[in-house]
């Protein structure tokens, strides 16, 4: 089975509408005198070409790990709706969660559901796709709006108190389950990420995924833009990083994995901006193979 992941695709519309916020005006200052606006510069061509090399792979399904947009304005996400197309009445080929990025403020509430909701089984969280080579997603939504100097997301304990009933029932035994969040557990380094950035429960999310009665075979995040892999004391956690920020090595993941013999090889694709297009990033450290449990 092949499954593609893709994460922090951030579609980015100015001027802005959809409501004034002073998170939103800094942003804007944020990408217009800062620099940041060069990362995603063109960026709805990049998002085009890499839908298009993504099923030009042969993937069975592909995972957006969130970030779909800038600062979650109607236009931004009506922006991302339209790139995915058709593929938003696919949920058997796709599914996206959301980013912080798509929650940015209070008034973008509902936003991200009125566009993606067909993607990630009504947006109800955590949801579970059972997918039919063996594999089942099970997805977490951390995402929510934060203060000016905050970017933080919170699972909660509703949401893994759903996740453990979830996770250990034992009709998961057989099955390759892969959790999927838009936060990352650790950073690249193996120590938690920072207090305004990072998941608010992380050390809890991590104890509940490395339970020994759950079934749980890889962690899949985006978040951080800079791609790597990393393990808890139990588990792979794979970190896709940008398909499109153009301030690094940008690309995608593709995993082929085998059920059975629970190993998943990753192959790492990069956005080759000289050549114009998305082309297997054969020296990159993400190229590895893994046996899951
Ligand atoms: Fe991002
Ligand atoms: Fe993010």
């Amino acid at each position: 089975m092949k499954l593609a992941h893709f994460s922090d695709i951030h579609v980015t519309h100015f001027p802005l509408s959809g409501g004034f916020a002073l998170k939103r005006l800094a942003a804007v200052t944020s990408y217009s005198f800062a620099g940041r606006g060069k990362h995603f510069e063109g960026s709805d061509q990049r998002i085009a070409a890499l839908l298009a090399h993504v099923e030009s792979q042969n993937v069975d399904h592909a995972l957006c790990t969130g970030d779909l947009t800038g600062v979650a304005t109607e236009r931004e996400l009506e922006r991302a709706a339209e790139l995915f197309g058709d593929r938003l009445r696919e949920p058997d080929r796709y599914t996206v969660i959301p980013g912080n990025h798509d929650r940015y403020v209070t008034s973008a509430a509902g936003l991200f559901e009125k566009h993606f909701a067909t993607l990630c089984e009504g947006a109800s969280f955590p949801a579970v796709k059972h997918l039919p080579s063996g594999v089942t997603l099970v997805l977490l939504d951390a995402a929510r709006p934060t203060s000016l100097i905050d970017s933080s997301g919170l699972i909660g304990e509703a949401q893994r108190s759903k996740a453990l009933s979830i996770l250990s029932d034992p009709s998961l035994k057989d099955r390759f389950v892969i959790v999927a969040l838009h936060y990352g557990l650790l950073r690249m380094t193996g120590k938690r990420d920072s207090r305004p950035h990072g998941l608010r429960d992380d050390v809890e999310v991590m104890h509940l995924l490395d339970r020994a009665d759950v079934s749980v075979d890889l962690v899949l995040h985006g978040h951080l833009h800079r791609p790597f892999t990393i393990r808890t004391k139990q588990r792979h956690i794979i970190n896709a990083g940008s398909a499109t920020d153009l301030h690094m090595r940008c690309g995608y993941n593709v995993y082929d994995i085998d059920v059975a013999a629970r190993r998943v090889a990753v192959t790492r694709h990069w956005w080759n901006r000289e050549a114009g297009r998305y082309e297997p990033d054969t020296s990159h450290a993400l190229n590895v193979t893994l046996t899951t449990r």
